[in-house]
């Protein structure tokens, strides 16, 4: 299947556009980049800090109802600016991100910190202090998500060096 997603985008004529666009805007491709960096950053700044917020590891004078009333405006941006930034790159080289193990990690990583995240972010906004009621389940879930938040980091990370856990000569 992945093959099948793999050819039909290296097909398409919207993967020769955006090819033109990061080959001709000047600066494009590291501007993306950057970009993408700073909305995890911020993602990480807001939503992680949270999460360590909820296991007492930082900001010990904020409540966790409040941060997370606070930056759940945040996971949608920041998830939203990631997404464009980065969909750029996985359009124009399909074969790089498909068939490639450590996106699929990213991928799965992303997949559970993200559901666990807006677990507790929505469950907490429809009932509030709920987080203190289930206080461990509530770390639990948190510590699973921070767990998955950093593997997203590391996979991203990963992604350029995937040769050198798979040395093919
Ligand atoms: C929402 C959808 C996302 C897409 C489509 C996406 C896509 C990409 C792409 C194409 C790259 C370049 C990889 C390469 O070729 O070397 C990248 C890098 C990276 N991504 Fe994402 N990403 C997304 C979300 C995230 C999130 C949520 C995080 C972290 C919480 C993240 C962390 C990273 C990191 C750390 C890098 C390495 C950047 C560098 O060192 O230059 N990404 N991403």
């Amino acid at each position: 299947m992945l093959d099948d997603i793999t050819r039909v985008i290296a097909q398409s004529e919207v993967r020769e556009g955006v090819i033109w666009l990061l080959m001709n805007v000047p600066g494009l491709p590291p501007i993306l980049q950057s970009v993408h960096i700073v909305a995890v950053a911020v993602l990480i700044g807001t939503v992680g800090l949270t999460h360590l917020r909820i296991l007492r590891l930082a900001i010990w004078d904020q409540s966790p109802s409040t941060l997370m009333h606070r930056y759940q405006p945040w996971l949608g941006w920041t998830l939203g600016v990631a997404f464009l930034s980065g969909i750029a790159f996985v359009i124009a080289r399909p074969a790089r991100y498909f068939l490639n193990p450590v996106a699929g990690w990213k991928l799965g990583f992303f997949l559970v910190a993200i559901f666990l995240t807006v677990i507790l972010f929505r469950r907490e906004r429809k009932h509030p202090g709920a987080w203190r009621e289930t206080l461990w389940a509530t770390r639990g879930l948190s510590l699973i998500s921070t767990l998955a938040w950093v593997g997203v980091i590391f996979a991203g990370r990963w992604i350029a060096y995937v040769d050198y856990l798979y040395w093919d000569e």
